[in-house]
């Protein structure tokens, strides 16, 4: 790996970010990006997804129950349909203010 690349997910995220809204969230991927947030920043996550049958909210609410109470409200879901754009602009504007970051992990 050269000098320059990250060694950390944290490190691509913008100083001070508080809030990271990932789509897909309770995907394989998104789940695992949601988790990692969760865990290893202090960011509120708003996870937009529709809740199909590949999702598996498991491992956020055990890394939830993991880092206590205080945590709960970190991981806000906004159960919705991305294809919706009158619904995604919504959700986004709600999830986005002051919103530094914003990852995807849905298919
Ligand atoms: N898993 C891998 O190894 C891998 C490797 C390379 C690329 N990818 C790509 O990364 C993306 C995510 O992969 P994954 O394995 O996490 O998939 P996944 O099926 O486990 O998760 C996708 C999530 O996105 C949500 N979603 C899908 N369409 C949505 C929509 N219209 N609105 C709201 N939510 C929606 C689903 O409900 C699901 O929770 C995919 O595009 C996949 O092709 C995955």
């Amino acid at each position: 790996m050269s000098p320059e690349m990250p060694t950390s997910a944290f490190e691509l995220l913008p100083e001070g970010t508080h809030r990271v809204l990932v789509t897909g969230g309770a995907g394989f991927i998104g789940g695992a990006v949601a988790r990692r947030l969760l865990t290893g920043s202090s960011a509120t996550i708003f996870n937009l997804d529709k809740l199909g049958y590949a999702s598996d909210l498991t491992g956020i609410e055990f890394t939830l129950a993991e880092l206590g109470a205080a945590a709960l409200a970190r991981h806000q879901l906004l159960r919705m349909d991305l294809t919706d754009a009158e619904a995604t602009a919504a959700a986004v504007a709600a999830a986005s203010s002051g919103c530094a970051a914003a990852l995807t992990g849905r298919s």
